[in-house]
């Protein structure tokens, strides 16, 4: 019970997971698709798609309005269909019907019957074609003993056969046959020995009277002999209205084209009549005919061809009459039996019928012809059951190419002469489709508005024709993504439109909308220094600014020190709006400061190149405009008192001063914050000190004097230290020798005496 509790459980997700195969994208790709019955809806607002299965809409559907959809009928219409009563040329219908209208939808049969009823009475002919080679001799003598009756139990089928025979053996030349030799049997491809005829006593006198020939090899002209029988029709006296039948009698293999060259028999065979006095007579220039044109004839003429041949021929003869449409093989047994053979053929002749048909390959036609639908009968006409009717299928399996949608299709019977002709009409094309409509601003005006949809002009594509170039949905939607693995479109921030990514998200930029503009170099905090956009991953500088952050100044006014002339001070390159500065010359050290302006004797050319400038802001102290250009550049001026330029704050400043006139200066100082120049100019004017010669002069003789006294006393002291050593030594020496030497008898420690003048003891 489990179990089938599951099973059912299966077969209903089966059932729900059931595919909709009808997906296409236009109205005609929808209607031909073969393997469901799809339908098309052209309303002009449709959620989800528009090709869908009738099987899924399931009857009541509110998916499209009834006059949107588009479901094309498909049917047959029998437009001619004679019954078997009636005469045409005299003769009863024995096929029907004659013509069939057809509309077909790809992948819908279409059945049709079709219905044999053999006439009573129908004309026959048959003729016998007798290979009188000198092997046959046994067979043929069958014949001649048989010809009485042959007739006799013919026209016991029909009272309007005839009959007639022909022979063949070889084209009478060397190598096949050998005049010399075979002095006494001639040779021949081809005879007409009795005409069709009902005259039964000619058919058996001329019977009785054939005569054996010989040829060399084994093969025989029995497809000559064929092509004769067939082609000429008013020798033999073929009937325009009977089933014609032959029968070919050999035992032995047969020549075809290409054979003829041994006898110099070089033209190909032409497919036409040559007989005089009833014998072939271009045998020796025409070559054999080939199987294909045996069959051509015998399929245009309808002729029924009977092989019979004997045992040891019969591979070659059964491979033959498959490539000969209508004819059969039967086996010629030891005792031959003529009347059998062709009692065979009259049966299968008029009992059944054989369809012939050729269709394009788009088109498959099915014909029961074996009446295997119904095994308990054949499909041949019986007494008890004379009408046969042969069930056809008529499917289109696709839609023909190059738009051509009407065919003629015929369905022919073999050697009977009628047949059913097919005009079939195919649905591939919607009526919308077909409408010219004009280009549409649906379509931006780059394709027509058809069936609901755009249908675009080669160059244009997308649902609403707004791509320009050609392209597939999927490989659209491949080329938004960065990489092939990516699962989102264009990084999932924009659209995928047209194979290209349209509008980023803002913040995000790139083909793919890979790039966050965002993440550029940011110098000091400063996205690409405030001085350019982010944009695919990169700074783009405006004007004057580069570098990959854009903190590179292009104007070199950057390296020029306010007030000055020159880029770097001349002692430097600048680079990226900075000054790298040079060696000084002679010396194992660098120019410094921001515009390399620093060295030991820089200080005295900057205050030259500042003091006019210093002078103008002293000298207009109340309103500093006065001094103030354009291109001063980033330069600060401080004008303060005697106090206070002396702060700590200016105390890295270098000193300068201007002479303004004799002996007054003009005292200012400068230093860098950076770029920036401060200059600190001093409000009160430094005028020369006051010269005090006395000071000047007792200072200069103090000096004097201190350095001799101090000469002095230095010299006294080197000495006393040279004579304490030279009496150290002498002492060492006294006492090494016994002598007493405290006290010293040379040295007296000295004394000063010294007197001051101004000094006057009374005082105190
Ligand atoms: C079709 O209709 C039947 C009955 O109306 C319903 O049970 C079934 O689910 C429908 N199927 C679909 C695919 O709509
Ligand atoms: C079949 O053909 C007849 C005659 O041409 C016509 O009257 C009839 O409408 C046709 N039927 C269909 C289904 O087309
Ligand atoms: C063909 O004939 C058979 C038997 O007579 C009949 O059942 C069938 O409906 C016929 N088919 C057509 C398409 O007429
Ligand atoms: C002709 O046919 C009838 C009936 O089928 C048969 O009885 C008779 O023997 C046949 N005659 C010959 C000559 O075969
Ligand atoms: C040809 O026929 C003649 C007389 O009829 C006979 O004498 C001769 O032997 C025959 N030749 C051959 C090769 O059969
Ligand atoms: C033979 O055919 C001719 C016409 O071709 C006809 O007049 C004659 O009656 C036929 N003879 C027989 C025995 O059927
Ligand atoms: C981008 O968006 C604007 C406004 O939403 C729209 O007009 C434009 O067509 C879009 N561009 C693309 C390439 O999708
Ligand atoms: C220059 O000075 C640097 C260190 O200040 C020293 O390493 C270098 O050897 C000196 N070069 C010369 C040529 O004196
Ligand atoms: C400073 O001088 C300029 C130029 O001479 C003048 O336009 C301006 O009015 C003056 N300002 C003062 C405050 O005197
Ligand atoms: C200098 O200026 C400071 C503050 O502005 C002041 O305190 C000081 O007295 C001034 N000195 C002179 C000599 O004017
Ligand atoms: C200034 O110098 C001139 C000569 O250049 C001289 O004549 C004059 O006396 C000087 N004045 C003072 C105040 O030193």
């Amino acid at each position: 019970m489990k179990i089938f509790v599951l099973l059912l459980l299966f077969y209903l997700n089966y059932v729900n997971s059931e595919v909709d195969n009808c997906n296409f994208g236009t109205c005609g790709e929808c209607i031909s698709y073969p393997y469901d019955t799809c339908v098309w809806c052209s309303e002009d607002k449709i959620i989800d798609r528009r090709c869908r299965s009738l099987k899924s809409l399931n009857g009541s559907q509110t998916w499209c309005k009834e006059n949107s959809m588009y479901n094309p009928e498909h049917f047959i219409n029998v437009t001619q269909d004679y019954g078997f009563e009636k005469k045409i040329n005299g003769m009863n219908v024995q096929f029907r019907p004659q013509y069939i209208k057809m509309k077909a939808r790809p992948g819908v049969p279409l059945p049709f019957n079709m219905s044999y009823l053999p006439a009573v009475d129908f004309p026959l002919d048959v003729y016998y074609l007798m290979d009188i080679s000198f092997t046959m001799k046994s067979k043929v003598k069958d014949l001649k003993d048989q010809a009485k009756k042959l007739h006799r139990y013919l026209s016991n089928y029909t009272n309007n056969v005839r009959i007639g025979v022909g022979s063949f053996i070889e084209k009478a030349a060397f190598p096949f046959y050998d005049h010399n030799r075979n002095r006494n049997e001639s040779s021949h491809a081809f005879q007409n020995l009795v005409s069709l005829t009902n005259n039964t006593q000619l058919f058996e006198k001329v019977v009785a009277d054939v005569t054996f020939g010989s040829n060399y090899d084994d093969p025989e002209a029995g497809l000559d002999a064929l092509m004769q029988a067939m082609t000429c029709n008013e020798e033999i006296g073929w009937r325009s209205d009977a089933r014609k039948i032959i029968v070919l009698c050999t035992d032995s293999t047969y020549h075809s084209a290409g054979d003829g060259k041994m006898v110099g028999a070089l033209k190909p065979n032409d497919m036409k009549c040559h007989l005089d006095n009833n014998k072939y007579t271009m045998e020796l220039q025409l070559d054999y005919p080939s199987v294909s044109q045996i069959n051509k004839v015998a399929k245009e003429r309808n002729f029924r061809i009977i092989f019979a041949a004997t045992n040891n021929v019969l591979k070659e003869y059964t491979a033959l009459s498959s490539q000969i449409l209508g004819s059969r093989f039967a086996l010629l047994k030891e005792k031959f039996h003529v009347i059998s053979i062709i009692k065979q053929a009259y049966d299968e002749a008029t009992t059944t019928v054989q369809i012939d048909y050729k269709v394009p390959p788009f088109i498959q036609i099915d014909v029961d012809q074996d009446c295997i639908s119904r095994p308990t009968r054949n499909c041949g006409s019986s007494k008890t059951e004379p009408q046969v009717t042969i069930p056809a299928t008529l499917t289109v399996k696709s839609c023909p190419p190059n738009k051509v949608y009407k065919h003629t299709v015929y369905v022919a019977t073999v050697g009977l002469g009628e047949r059913v002709t097919i005009e079939l009409d195919i649905d591939c094309e919607c009526p919308c489709e077909k409408v010219n409509s004009g280009l549409s601003p649906k379509c931006h005006n780059s394709g027509e508005y058809q069936c609901g949809i755009c249908k675009c002009r080669p160059g244009s594509y997308g649902d609403d024709c707004q791509c320009t170039g050609s392209s597939t949905d999927q490989k659209d939607l491949d080329k938004c993504k960065l990489d092939k693995n990516d699962v989102k479109l264009c990084s999932g921030r924009g659209a995928c439109r047209c194979g290209k990514c349209g509008n980023c998200t803002s913040g995000f930029s790139g083909d793919f909308c890979e790039f966050d503009d965002n993440s550029c170099p940011k110098p000091n905090q400063l996205l690409c220094f405030n001085k350019g956009k982010c944009y695919r991953g990169q700074c783009n500088c405006i004007s004057q600014w580069t570098g990959s952050d854009c903190s590179c100044p292009l104007e070199k006014k950057h390296c020029m020190a306010p007030y000055s002339k020159e880029i770097c001070s001349g002692n430097g390159a600048c680079h990226c709006g900075k000054c790298i500065c040079n060696q000084i010359s002679g010396k194992n050290e660098t120019y410094s400061g921001v515009f390399c302006d620093f060295c030991e004797d820089c200080a005295e050319k900057r205050c030259k190149q500042l003091e006019e400038h210093a002078y103008c802001y002293h000298e207009h102290m109340d309103n500093k405009t006065l001094c103030v250009h354009e291109n001063d550049g980033n330069i600060n001026v401080f004008l303060v008192n005697k106090t206070e330029i002396n702060y700590a704050k200016w105390y890295m400043a270098k000193w300068c001063k201007k002479e303004i006139s004799n002996g007054t200066y003009l005292v200012f100082k400068y230093h860098y914050e950076d770029h920036q120049l401060n200059l600190v100019i001093q409000k009160e004017l430094q005028t020369p000190p006051e010269a005090n010669l006395w000071i000047a002069a007792g200072s200069a003789i103090g000096v004097v004097l201190l350095i001799g006294i101090l000469t002095v006393i230095i010299w006294k002291i080197l000495a006393d230290l040279h004579d304490k050593r030279e009496y150290e030594k002498f002492r060492a020496a006294a006492e090494a020798d016994g002598f007493d030497v405290s006290p010293n008898i040379l040295y007296e420690p000295p004394t000063a005496n010294f007197n001051n003048p101004t000094f006057d003891p009374t005082y105190r």
